[in-house]
């Protein structure tokens, strides 16, 4: 029988499937033009602001308030959602669509449940890792490009607390312990999406560092600290990405919720950095009508119940002014207009489910941070290696990915619930490895029993042990200790085979006991629908590894600012219900380290970590030389001295004067350097005042010292081998 694909019914059936669908999309974006009313406010020659003002002079009170909440969350919200987190019901009259709102931070979220499908990227922790804007634009395009395929237009992503909690639940989904590093690449991010047309957004706004009470507890910090921090990420995104949104988060700040902190959203956010866009709640974290309204807050989201009757009667009543109300209501409509949403509103199209997987494919080869390689041990050679054991649970079928609202369904479906058990994606490990040496013999154990796994690895020449560390908004973890006694597992494996390498899918740092008996470690993060033909690739060498680490490991909890996740012990136990015993009591979250985040504290205090931030493997070896620094500008060669080419991410850190009190370094620039064997460049990096500045409380303004910066630079925060004094 001809099984020619060319000539199969099937394809036959599809190609006048596809037919009918062209031709059916022009004719509905047609209709739904020829419906739009044609106010001067659809000028499109005309600025957003300008068409968000002539709109709103059409607008009853009642339409105007139906925009600044929600119309009901997760597909409640009848016939016009999308199956997305929340919508924002548009005035069809005026022509402003509804907004519908799509959780999608590592990939769009609230597919499958229409049997839609979307891209498991790599965590955005991982796009962090690869250090690498142009990835972290891509990232946020591929994310902008699935949402109008599946006719969203509005993502609910772009998170950028900082790392000051390395078990917190949720840091697969922001970008690292650095703020110019997370701001600079959540920034990039932002920008794809908005190159695709849709309303960007950037969260959680702000300090919602920690999930362990996150909707009680008051973070105690005070303003240089902020500012200097985590809200220094904050403004690099809002001022450099230029979202349409902003979520608010849901614990307080200094005593006010987020969600209607003067300070964090009229002060800092709308007057200090001039952000246009609209502030909107996170789900259920607004607190009050007036208080929030005066505040900054623009939206309540999922529902109305405060923005609604509510606030309307605020403003019948004047306490909350109509001015106000209007600003709310232009800073959504200006985001319609600015975004493209209302010129050019999503077709629907079929996601390319292959560009998606090529495009993860890349960011995950560019995001495993090569953390350990005795020996040379990587990479494998396909045609010497004879047998190899794959052992940890899941490694035969797949790749681990994060809960929670940045849990991407799985394609048609599946276990994917909120709180529910980790996800695994399909992206086998083992079969990637069996493709790469295809003459090798490899086997796999889950090792489940250590003792059955030693005994397949001592069979074995080489074996890859993979450990998981499963993370979820929600809850934090209790501890950096990896989960189900695997360190167990790796201990018993290295004892029978001197050449084994572990593979780490964790949703941040994690203790290694064991990285003194293992030969080889890579940390691959959750590395997105592709992730097992990524890490192969860099096992047998076809990738270079090139990332670096934009977390502090560290060895121990101990070692940590703080030993447990501030109020973990005020946690309820498990069930003890909803009543009083089962409430968590308010509680301050006192973020002692103040601006001593990640590799600062570990700097200013004196402790070795375990795997220091900006640190990270080639297969090449690279040399500095030539550095010459000024206040405004560094420049510096890099040389390949190794075999291989490879691409170094060449760090530039700086000291400020000790009259600052600050600690030891900070990041100020980097770039990523390819080369070939002995190659050398010289980069020249321009350095922004701001970020060589402190924040000075008296003067509400960043000022730069007198005195005299060191700038080091290197390929990780602790190896710098380069350094000069500039006086300012
Ligand atoms: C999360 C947000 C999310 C929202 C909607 C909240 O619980 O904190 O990040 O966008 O739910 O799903």
């Amino acid at each position: 029988m001809n099984r020619s694909l060319t000539s199969a019914p099937w394809v036959v059936a599809l190609a006048l499937a596809s037919l009918l669908l062209l031709a059916l999309v022009p004719v509905r974006a047609q209709r739904q033009q020829s419906q739009a009313p044609r106010g001067p406010w659809m000028d499109q020659s005309l600025l957003p602001d300008q068409r968000a003002d002539l709109v709103i002079a059409q607008m009853t009170l009642d339409e105007k308030i139906s925009l600044v909440h929600g119309a009901g969350g997760f597909g409640e919200s009848g016939p016009r959602s999308n199956g997305g987190a929340g919508m924002i019901s548009g005035v069809p009259r005026l022509g402003l669509p509804d907004v519908q709102l799509a959780d999608s931070a590592v990939g769009v979220r609230a597919a499958a449940e229409r049997g839609r499908y979307a891209t498991l990227l790599p965590s955005t922790l991982a796009e962090a890792a690869t250090w690498d804007l142009n990835l972290a634009r891509e990232y946020g395009a591929l994310i902008g490009r699935e949402l109008r395929d599946q006719q969203y237009n509005a993502t609910l992503g772009g998170g950028v607390d900082l790392m000051r909690e390395p078990r917190n639940g949720r840091n697969f989904e922001y970008h690292g312990e650095d703020p110019i590093l997370a701001g600079k690449m959540v920034a990039q991010l932002i920008q794809g999406l908005r190159e695709q047309k849709v309303i960007a957004d950037t969260k959680h706004y702000a300090f919602n560092d920690q999930e362990t009470g996150r909707n009680i507890g008051n973070v105690k910090l005070g303003r240089r600290v902020m500012r200097e921090t985590d809200l220094l990420a904050f403004e690099i995104a809002v001022t450099e990405g230029q979202p349409g949104m902003v979520m608010c988060s849901y614990n307080k700040v200094n005593s006010d919720w987020a969600c209607e902190n003067s300070y964090l959203l009229n002060d800092v956010l709308k007057k200090t950095w001039g952000f246009k866009g609209f502030v909107l709640s996170d789900w259920g974290g607004t607190h009050s009508a007036a208080k929030a309204a005066l505040a900054g807050l623009d939206n309540e989201e999922p529902g109305s119940r405060f923005f609604g009757d509510e606030l309307k009667k605020a403003v019948e009543s004047g306490v909350v002014p109509m001015v106000r109300l209007n600003d709310m209501v232009h800073r959504i409509v200006r985001s319609e207009f600015a975004s493209g949403i209302v010129d050019d509103p999503p077709k629907g199209r079929v996601v390319d489910p292959f560009r998606g997987a090529e495009t993860a494919q890349t960011i995950a080869e560019n995001a495993s941070v090569l953390l350990k390689n005795a020996n040379n041990q990587l990479p494998l050679r396909a045609t010497a290696v004879k047998s190899i054991a794959v052992i940890g649970a899941h490694a035969d079928t797949s790749v681990l990915s994060g809960g929670g609202s940045a849990q991407v369904d799985p394609p048609g479906g599946g276990p994917s619930q909120f709180g529910g058990p980790p996800v695994w994606f399909p992206s086998s490990p083992l079969k990637a490895i069996r493709a790469q040496a295809p003459a090798a013999k490899v086997e796999f154990s889950d090792g489940a029993d250590p003792a059955t796994a030693a005994s397949l690895a001592k069979a074995s020449e080489v074996a890859i042990v993979f450990v998981n560390q499963p993370t979820s908004e929600g809850g934090d973890l209790p501890t950096l200790t990896l989960p189900d006694r695997q360190d167990q597992l790796v201990t018993a494996v290295a004892a029978a085979n001197p050449r084994t390498i572990v593979v780490l899918e964790t949703g941040g740092p994690a203790a290694m006991p064991w990285i003194g008996q293992v030969s080889a470690a890579i940390e691959i993060w959750y590395p997105g629908i592709r992730g097992a033909e990524a890490l192969a690739r860099i096992l047998f060498g076809g990738v270079n590894p090139s990332a670096k680490l934009p977390v502090t490991f560290a060895k121990s909890d101990a070692d940590l600012p703080h030993p447990k996740v501030p109020g973990i012990d005020l946690l309820p136990p498990p069930g003890a219900g909803r009543g009083v015993r089962g409430r968590m009591p308010d509680f301050n979250i006192d973020y002692t380290e103040g601006l001593k985040v990640g590799y600062k504290w570990f700097d200013a205090e004196n402790k070795e970590p375990l795997f220091a931030f900006g640190y990270g493997l080639s297969y090449t070896t690279f040399a500095y030389s030539g550095l010459r620094a000024a206040m405004d500008s560094v420049s510096f060669t890099v040389r390949n001295t190794g075999r291989r080419a490879g691409a170094e991410i060449a760090q530039v850190y700086v000291g400020l004067p000790p009259a600052a009190n600050e600690p030891p370094k900070r990041l100020v620039a980097w770039e990523k350097v390819s080369l070939d064997p002995g190659q050398s460049k010289t980069v020249t990096l321009r350095l922004e005042p701001k970020f060589l500045s402190i924040f000075n409380e008296q003067t509400d303004d960043w000022e730069l010292p007198a005195g005299a910066y060191t700038f080091s630079v290197g390929g990780s925060s602790r190896q710098t081998p380069l350094s000069a004094a500039v006086n300012h």
